[in-house]
């Protein structure tokens, strides 16, 4: 390989972390909604199982508790502290209600 080509690799690379940064694609996928709580909700729910299975739910914050109650206490999900939990919760309330819900239903195909 020469130094021209692992540079422009090294730039190539820079350049996609430089986009993530600014907003393009998420590494849990176009679709998974950035903003708080958006990479800790992907890491943790996608341990487990695939995103789709969250992204496909459009609920209210009481269910969305009532959810991570539930993973918590029959699935195994570790227990996470008040912090984690409420950033948890305001990101999937936030992106995955009900009128989100209708919303991603209509856009589709
Ligand atoms: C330790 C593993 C684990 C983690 C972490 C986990 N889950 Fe789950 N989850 C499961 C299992 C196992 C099931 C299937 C339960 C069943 O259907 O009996 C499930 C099912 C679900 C379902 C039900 C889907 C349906 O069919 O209705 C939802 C919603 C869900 N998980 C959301 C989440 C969210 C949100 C997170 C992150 C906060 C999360 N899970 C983290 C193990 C996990």
């Amino acid at each position: 390989m020469t130094i021209k080509t692992l540079t422009s690799l090294l730039f190539v690379s820079a350049l996609s972390l430089t986009n993530y940064a600014n907003g393009a694609e998420s590494p849990f996928g176009a679709d998974w909604p950035e903003g708080p709580g958006s990479q800790e909700a992907g890491a943790l729910c996608g341990a487990c199982h695939s995103l789709a299975l969250v992204k496909q739910q459009g609920l209210s914050k009481e269910s969305w508790d009532e959810v991570l109650t539930w993973m918590q206490e029959e699935q195994g999900m570790p227990e996470l502290n008040e912090e984690l939990r409420s950033l948890i919760l305001e990101y999937l309330s936030k992106n995955f209600n009900p009128e989100t819900h209708a919303q991603r239903r209509n856009s589709a195909p």
